[in-house]
């Protein structure tokens, strides 16, 4: 008998997980709990999949993992974690793969991130953490222009406003101290941008490959935030181990030391945003998260050569983690993902918009080159709004992952469609 494992979250980044868990073959049963309709169900010999609707809640899902002999729980989004969905499996006697409340503070507050880093000794950029107006005020004159202000808690990428002028900063200040009624004003810090992902129990640390991902909507980081429209693995630039010893030592290492030594270890995957400046040589930590990133992990879970199930168990119960097993193996090939979001998109996305290329019937098991991943779609072929699906690309070289996630995205254009036409151009 092989491993049942559930996994929860209906977003593109969780039909990556679910892909990459579908290809351990020690995995033979895989529940998702998720909405949207890449998660049809599948039966072979040696493996299914069954799907449940999310809406059925936290304590009903815990209550059914345990008596369909769930090994182990994966939680993608940062909003189950940060609500405690791990928590619950784990006091139900079910290793999670996510981390507990406690270190979901990494992600969900921001002043409790600033506030670790500094006990940590951790570099990121000066702060002031306000709750009302003139504080506010006080803290803006503090620092020069672009003034970068944001909301305390989970805010879907809409909690950070970069302002030029003096009167736009207290402007997003007063928006952002309505928002979440406590805002960190921060220095603005140049440089070269990565997202870090790592897998960490207590102090242990396995670090992933690079990868960058692209917050504004359009191309040439034009228009407003949004949740990622695309991503490239590696980056070149921190694909060194020069790179990979600074970030556990600078970075993973004291933060993790700090979390263990107030009694609240971190267990799942820590997402490190980082800034490089070249001159300088200034690494500073811009967020952390406490899950994969939404789209990295399009890019980098196909590109993993490791166990997936393996490593998640290892995280999820400490077992089997042999010292030297600091880095996560990568295949060397690069891999592109590029987003087609809704019209309207991300204030009013549309839906109900039909998408001709609609392709992924393999089974997750069998397909071994997956063409794209799929968040926004409750029907076949009909759009459900946001960021509907992604083209995945992968090649020896950047440029040809490039023009194969171009090419696909090609395949399955729907009305309205917004994308990027700059993801993974250097
Ligand atoms: P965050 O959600 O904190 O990562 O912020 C989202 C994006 O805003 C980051 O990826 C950066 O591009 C930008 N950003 C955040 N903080 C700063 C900062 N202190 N200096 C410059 N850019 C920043
Ligand atoms: N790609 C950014 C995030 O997942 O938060």
């Amino acid at each position: 008998m092989g491993a049942t494992v559930l996994l929860y979250g209906s977003g593109a980044r969780e039909h990556a997980w679910a892909w990459k868990l579908a290809q351990s073959t020690e995995v033979t049963r895989l529940i998702w709990v998720a909405s949207h309709i890449a998660a049809v169900p599948e039966k072979e010999s040696q493996w299914s999949l069954e799907v449940w609707n999310p809406e059925i809640g936290f304590e009903e899902i815990v209550q059914r993992a345990k008596t369909e002999g769930v090994q182990c729980a994966v939680v993608g989004p940062d909003d189950p974690i940060a609500q405690g969905l791990c928590d619950h499996f784990v006091a139900a006697g079910i290793p999670a793969l996510g981390p507990l409340a406690t270190g979901a503070k990494l992600e969900s507050s921001k002043s409790f991130a600033k506030e670790i880093m500094q006990a940590a000794k951790v570099d990121t950029a000066a702060w002031v953490s306000v709750t009302d107006r003139s504080a506010g005020e006080r803290a803006l004159d503090r620092f020069k222009s672009p003034w970068v202000i944001k909301a305390d808690g989970l805010a879907l990428g809409k909690g950070v406003k970069i302002c030029s002028t003096r009167k736009d900063a207290s402007q997003a200040l007063e928006t952002l101290l309505e928002l979440s009624g406590n805002v960190v004003i921060e220095e603005f810090l140049e440089g070269e941008e990565v997202s870090w992902m790592a897998f960490c129990r207590g102090d242990r640390v396995a670090l992933w490959d690079t990868s960058r991902d692209y917050k504004r909507l359009q191309t040439k980081n034009l228009g407003p935030n949004t949740g990622g429209m695309g991503a490239y693995s590696p980056v070149a630039l921190f694909q060194t181990e020069e790179a990979f010893e600074r970030v556990r030592k600078d970075v993973f290492l004291p933060v993790l030391h700090e979390m263990k030594k107030r009694g609240t270890p971190f267990h799942g995957i820590l997402y490190a945003g980082l800034i490089f400046n070249s001159s300088t040589q200034r690494l500073s930590v811009l967020e952390f998260n406490a899950r994969l990133g939404d789209p990295e992990a399009q890019v980098l879970l196909p590109r993993m050569k490791d166990d997936l199930w393996q490593w998640v168990m290892r995280v999820a119960t400490g077992e089997g983690w042999q010292h030297d097993q600091v880095r996560v193996g990568f295949h060397d090939r690069a891999a592109v993902y590029v987003v087609g979001a809704a019209e309207g998109y991300p204030d009013a996305p549309v839906k109900g918009d039909s998408v001709s290329g609609w392709k992924w019937k393999e089974s997750l098991r069998s397909c071994q080159d997956p063409s794209g991943f799929v968040a926004g779609m409750k029907e076949p072929g009909v759009t459900s709004g946001g960021r509907v699906l992604g083209a995945l690309g992968q090649a020896p070289k950047l440029e040809e992952a490039r023009a194969l996630a171009y090419q696909r995205l090609e395949t399955m254009r729907f009305r309205g469609m917004q994308n990027r036409e700059d993801v993974g151009v250097l």
